[in-house]
């Protein structure tokens, strides 16, 4: 087997032996089947290649302290992917498909799952597109659901090293009644320009901003934002963002270590106001963020001293981190055993 440099992996893709697949034809879905290729097939007039008929799904397996591999918050994301499917017009998985296709696929690649204390976790990759053919505007009638896992290491380099943000006022991801709380492919190419402009001008990632005003805090890049100030963790409320399952988990961990939480609006401004900043995602876990510099307007907001994230982030990231790698009880049921 290969040898992996576990603490040093990048986020990115590494092949694994098996993916799994499963197909939506004749108005039902079919029997799972596992593939070591990493190819598909596809029909050269499927939606999904033409009109971005498509979503995914994006979560992690970990191996504990034990010595047992334990999935996040699975039922989260399928319900998630059901309500993806849902907005741009796709067949959904059933949430027990879903769940037989991610646990057989971490499963049948559990040589892949890195140790436990690498910092490195195996991300679950599960898509689904329209795979039928149509020239005209409109859903297709066959789909789609593919599971494949790759090990990863830290989506921003240096796991809790503080990353800084540029806000970008010049680029919207999603249109407030558009799709941006789905997680279809058509967010992300929208969003691309931002993040490599941010990335180019060596920034670890970009701030949308609201599209319809400019006025509020919308998100990170690929992850929710979140502030801190008087022992209260804030998220923003808004139509265009994706509901990240890592920020619900943080609201229940600031509230069970005595924090108060809120979800509202957050108007650029108040970024003066906090005393901690953060990014939040499955592939972000926490990035604390370091500074936020607003280009066009000329604004710096900083948060990290020395370069180090502040305390109310760390006893965040330590509480999360602790409870998928099985080293904290796992007191809110959020982790399932693959067996
Ligand atoms: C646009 C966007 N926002 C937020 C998140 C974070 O969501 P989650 O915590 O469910 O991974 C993601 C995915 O990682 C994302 O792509």
């Amino acid at each position: 087997m290969e040898q992996f440099d576990w603490k040093n992996l990048p986020f990115g893709y590494i092949k694994t032996d098996f993916n799994i697949r499963c197909k939506f034809k004749d108005g039902k879905w079919g029997e799972l089947e596992v593939s070591d290729s990493e190819y598909i097939d596809i029909h050269i007039a499927a939606t999904g290649l033409h009109y971005g008929q498509e979503a995914f799904e994006g979560m992690k397996a970990y191996m504990g302290k034990d010595g047992k591999i334990r999935v996040f918050r699975w039922g989260e994301n399928a319900k998630r992917l059901i309500s993806s499917a849902e907005g741009v017009k796709m067949a959904p998985v059933p949430v027990e498909l879903f769940k037989e296709a991610v646990f057989r696929a971490v499963y049948l690649n559990k040589r892949f799952v890195p140790p436990f204390g690498s910092g490195a976790s195996l991300y679950i990759r599960p898509l689904l597109y329209g795979s039928g053919a149509e020239v005209g505007v409109k859903p297709a009638s066959e789909y789609t659901f593919i599971v494949f896992v790759t090990p990863v290491g830290p989506y921003f380099k240096g796991g809790i090293k503080p990353v800084n943000m540029m806000i970008c006022r010049d680029v919207d991801r999603a249109a407030p009644l558009g799709t941006g709380t789905f997680k279809v492919g058509g967010n992300y190419a929208a969003s691309l320009r931002a993040i490599v402009k941010a990335k180019d001008e060596g920034y670890g990632s970009t701030i949308f901003l609201d599209a319809r005003e400019k006025k509020y805090i919308d998100e990170c890049g690929p992850a929710n934002f979140f502030g801190i100030k008087d022992n209260c963790y804030i998220t923003p409320k808004s139509e265009s963002i994706l509901n990240s399952i890592t920020n619900m988990s943080l609201i229940e961990i600031a509230q069970s270590i005595g924090m108060k939480t809120e979800r509202r609006r957050i108007p650029v401004e108040e970024l003066s106001t906090f005393e901690e900043a953060g990014a939040c995602g499955t592939a972000a876990v926490i990035s604390p963020i370091n500074k936020i510099v607003d280009p066009d307007v000329n604004k710096i907001y900083e948060y990290c001293k020395d370069g180090k994230p502040g305390a109310a982030t760390l006893k965040l990231y330590n509480k999360l981190v602790g409870i998928q790698n099985g080293d904290v009880a796992d007191e809110f049921g959020w982790m399932t055993e693959v067996e």
